[in-house]
């Protein structure tokens, strides 16, 4: 007789699975907390930096809440999905008022942590079974329970937990859950799985019918529309560039980001908002692409100099290229703003540097 699920899945996990992760060593509720939230819709080798460049920065549970929300804001630029970090924030602050959750539903409870995310923190901070089902473990389920039903409906989730639960052994709680996500991480994967690498492949019941392509089922996505917009990138005359704070919740929520305008027509008047004064012709400087969840933004940046029109009131921050383009910026920036800013700031000192050398 074949042993359990859980047994193989151990023993493969013995020899094959992650055992250096940084947030294994060590493996304190604090940094496994962390490190979930950035596992969230991010692969591991994307993880890892930030991971322990935020561990540099907020070593502590204590010290992430006292921080500035621009801080942790700064520290997640490029990592995406930056309601994460807010999140992140808020609920440190209540867990340093309160205590620190030893029990799932004490854990699903803070803003940004939802049921599975609190089962795999349970699992692996307390060695405590609980059961997790996020995106790598539906995968690796449905296919050894060829669950053909279309995986978001309600009925199939249900499902899912139910094979989550039934498999997920009493010990060794926190290794299994490194296990099974490890297992659709890097055996079961989306594309050409490694089945003849897998511990559980002699009864996995896709395999067997030969369905292991198909499943799960996923409803068929719209194609993503594309959102034009025009980013401005605006600089006095000292060169400092102008960023506006983004509202708190929605794309880029809580980020400073360039002034975005959807077209020409409204650009006038967006400065005129600011408070902006334009003080040469527009210049089209770049573009760039970038794909969210539900759009893609095909941005251009166009560039002025502006300067400030008295003191009116207004949102924006002017900022040194070379702090926005450092390490730790003094805001947290959308990742390809990021991006554009340290390219300017480059291009910039490049030819400064070239200047010094020709004097
Ligand atoms: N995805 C979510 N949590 C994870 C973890 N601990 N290891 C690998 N992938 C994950």
């Amino acid at each position: 007789m074949t042993a359990a699920f859980a047994e193989r899945l151990l023993g493969w996990f013995d020899r094959h699975g992650r055992h250096d992760l940084p947030w294994q060593h060590p493996r304190s509720p604090y940094r496994v907390w962390v490190s979930e939230i950035m596992l969230q819709q991010t692969q591991v080798a994307t993880v890892i930096p930030y991971f322990e460049r935020f561990m540099e920065r907020f070593p502590t549970l204590d010290e992430l809440a006292a921080a500035q929300a621009d801080a942790v804001l700064s520290s997640w630029t490029g990592l995406g999905y930056y309601a994460r970090a807010r999140n992140l924030h808020l609920a440190a602050r209540r867990m340093v008022a309160e205590d620190l959750p030893e029990t799932v539903e004490g854990w699903a409870a803070l803003p940004g942590v939802g049921p599975s995310t609190a089962a795999a923190i349970v699992a692996q901070a307390f060695d405590r079974r609980a059961v997790i089902l996020d995106g790598n473990v539906k995968r690796v389920l449905s296919r050894h329970g060829a669950v053909d039903t279309p995986v978001e409906a309600a009925a199939t989730q249900r499902r899912l937990w139910a094979l989550a639960d039934e498999r997920t052994p009493d010990d060794r709680a926190a290794d299994y859950t490194q296990a099974i996500m490890d297992l659709g991480a890097t055996v079961c994967r989306r594309g050409q799985p490694l089945c003849a690498h897998c511990p559980v492949a002699s009864d996995c019941l896709a395999r067997v019918q030969g369905r292991v392509a198909e499943l799960p089922v996923k409803r068929r996505r719209k194609a993503r529309p594309t959102r034009r917009r025009l980013l401005l990138w605006l600089e006095d005359e000292a060169g400092q560039l102008f960023l506006e704070k983004r509202p708190p919740s929605g794309i880029w929520g809580g980020l400073a980001s360039l002034p975005e305008c959807a077209s020409t027509d409204g650009i006038d008047e967006r400065l005129a908002g600011l408070a902006l004064e334009r003080d040469d012709d527009w210049r089209e400087i770049g573009r760039f692409r970038h794909a969210f969840s539900h759009f893609e933004l095909d941005a251009s940046l166009i560039a002025a100099r502006v300067v400030p029109r008295g003191l009116a009131e207004s949102r924006g921050e002017w900022h040194g290229l070379d702090a926005l383009a450092s390490s730790h910026p003094p805001v947290g920036l959308p990742g390809p703003v990021a991006r554009v800013i340290r390219e300017r700031a480059g291009a910039l000192s490049a030819i400064q540097d070239t200047a010094r050398r020709d004097d």
